[in-house]
């Protein structure tokens, strides 16, 4: 690479956790001017192993070195005045400052009491760095007011500001449109184009494979393999990283016209969380054994017709109804004993209670069975637990580990597993592999396929094409709050753009 010290040295790096090993001895050098990739299943220590090196964590054993030098980092600060900056999986700006603000607030040399930022000379320069890396962003626009792309902006100029030399993003793309996702990826090129080194964490292999240089894989907290980018392929990286072969799940898309109406949602409107309209005049039939995929970018609705339907969210005018019974308007009780199941988008925040352990999320949805009298069954709750955790190969330590700790994917998993057990009548499923690694893909789409099988209406709501076009029956694409069904064996094209509001040739819906 580029020069022969490396700008990123870690040597026999070991961290561990009560009951597990996140970093095993684990060797890793990246180079200045290069974007390297690190891959590996979920739980595999991957943002273990990177906040070792932003100071977030400290290692049990093993040595860092940057550009040569010895370096034990006991902050995040000291790792910042190093020049190690983090875009981390979960954004940690102030959302009510303003973007100027929040990069104010990282300043070290506003850390001497004597000295005054300007802040007129920040919001310069985040213009200026903006339009040097392509992240434009408003300086003065408060963080809430941004869109979620908007936000990783911010963080990267964050990082820039702070004259990082070493960038790490941990799945930066898991928030973008595919669109968004190019723009960063010529971003990433351009730092590491300047002598900077990137540090990419993703689970897309396509992605891998068009924007690193090299790529590490991590597997079970070992680091198995470097190689050239050049030298991998897609299907190779995956074997590296899983230890056998993956093949993609599909179903031929084919409607049910036979089977009984399970879902049936007729001209819904429902508010956002800004009391602006968001889901507007929603029709849709899904019946047994059917999974109808919703496609769009995020934030055009699908999140809120998700929550109308399970009672989550009430809704303003239309009507829901579930095996012909009424869902009535943000009462999640009747949507829950009409049979509705809802693995959503947001697992940290409605998804799991992350203080208990995986037995008690499990059980949360059917505490009326794990009861006798006011008493917990603790033992058959746990029992139950334990064989959740093998049938859906959740690595966690054991039934009572607190899911807070759990690394993305097995955190998914939990919600997937206690969701499925219920055998509901209707699933609704948002962004249910976001943030997985290929194998864990690989099971959700083989659950979701199974309850489709055992005659649960599926409502699949994501924005990854390959996994609607993967598990359709139906298509639909959701845009500004409205629902409209592609015909049948539409291209990826025609989707696409139905999904920026234009209907491609059909008349407008
Ligand atoms: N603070 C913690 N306390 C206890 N265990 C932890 C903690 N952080 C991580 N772990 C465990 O360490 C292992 C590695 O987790 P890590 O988050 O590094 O994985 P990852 O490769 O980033 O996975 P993912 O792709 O799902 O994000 C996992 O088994 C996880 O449960
Ligand atoms: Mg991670």
């Amino acid at each position: 690479m580029a020069s022969a010290v490396p700008a990123v040295s870690m040597v026999g790096i070991t961290k561990r956790f009560p009951g597990v090993i996140a970093n095993d001895q684990v060797d890793f050098e990246a180079a200045s001017g290069e974007v390297h990739a690190l891959l590996g299943e979920n739980g595999a220590g991957k943002t273990t192993l990177s906040h070792i090196l932003t100071g977030l964590y400290r290692a049990d054993e093993g040595t860092i070195s940057l550009h040569g030098k010895p370096v034990a980092f006991t902050s995040p600060r000291e790792a910042i005045d190093n020049g190690v900056g983090m875009v981390h999986q979960q954004f940690r700006l102030v959302s009510r400052f303003t973007v100027a603000e929040n990069l104010m607030l990282g300043d070290r040399r506003g850390a001497g009491r004597h000295f005054r930022i300007d802040p007129g000379a920040v919001d310069t320069q985040v213009r200026d760095l903006g339009e040097r890396y392509s992240l434009g962003v408003d300086p003065r626009a408060r963080i809430w007011q941004l869109s979620v792309g908007e936000q990783q902006r911010v963080e990267i100029l964050k990082a820039l500001y702070q004259e990082a030399r070493v960038l790490i993003l941990d799945e930066p793309t898991a928030v973008l449109t595919p669109r968004e996702a190019d723009l960063l990826f010529a971003t990433l090129r351009q730092i590491a184009g300047e002598g900077r080194t990137v540090i990419f964490i993703s689970h897309k292999l396509h992605e891998v494979m068009a924007v690193s240089d090299r790529v590490t894989v991590l597997r079970a907290g070992k680091a198995l393999a470097t190689v050239q980018t050049t030298d991998a392929t897609a299907q190779s990286l995956a074997t590296l990283m899983v230890g056998r072969d993956i093949k993609p799940v599909t179903r031929e898309g084919q409607a049910r016209p036979d089977s009984p109406p399970v879902l049936e949602v007729e001209d819904l409107w429902a508010e956002g969380d800004r009391g602006i309209t968001a889901v507007k005049g929603v029709s849709l039939t899904v019946r047994a054994g059917e999974i109808a995929a919703v496609a769009g970018v995020s934030g055009n609705g699908q999140r809120e017709l998700a929550e109308a339907i399970t009672g989550l969210r009430p809704y303003t005018k239309g009507s829901i109804r579930v095996k012909g019974k009424p869902v009535r308007a943000g009462d999640a009780r009747s949507a829950f004993e009409a049979g509705v199941g809802y693995v959503p988008e947001d697992r940290l925040g409605t998804g799991v209670a992350p203080s208990l352990s995986i037995a008690m999320n499990l059980a949360l949805k059917s505490f009326r069975n794990n009861c006798r009298g006011p008493f917990l069954r603790l033992g058959p709750m746990r029992t139950n637990a334990e064989h959740e955790i093998s049938t859906f190969e959740i690595k966690a330590s054991g039934p009572d580990q607190q899911t807070d700790y759990l690394s993305g994917g097995n955190l998914q998993k939990v919600v997937i597993a206690r969701e499925f057990s219920a055998s509901p009548s209707v699933l609704v499923a948002g962004s249910p592999t976001r943030g997985l690694d290929v194998s864990a893909v690989e099971q959700v789409h083989s659950f979701l396929l199974r309850a489709a099988e055992n005659g649960t209406a599926v409502l699949l709501i994501s924005e990854d094409l390959d996994e609607i076009l993967a598990l359709h029956d139906r298509i639909f694409v959701m845009y500004e709050g409205g629902l409209s069904e592609m015909p049948p064996g539409a291209s990826v094209d025609e989707i696409g753009l139905r999904m920026a509001g234009q209907a491609a040739g059909a008349p407008p819906a």
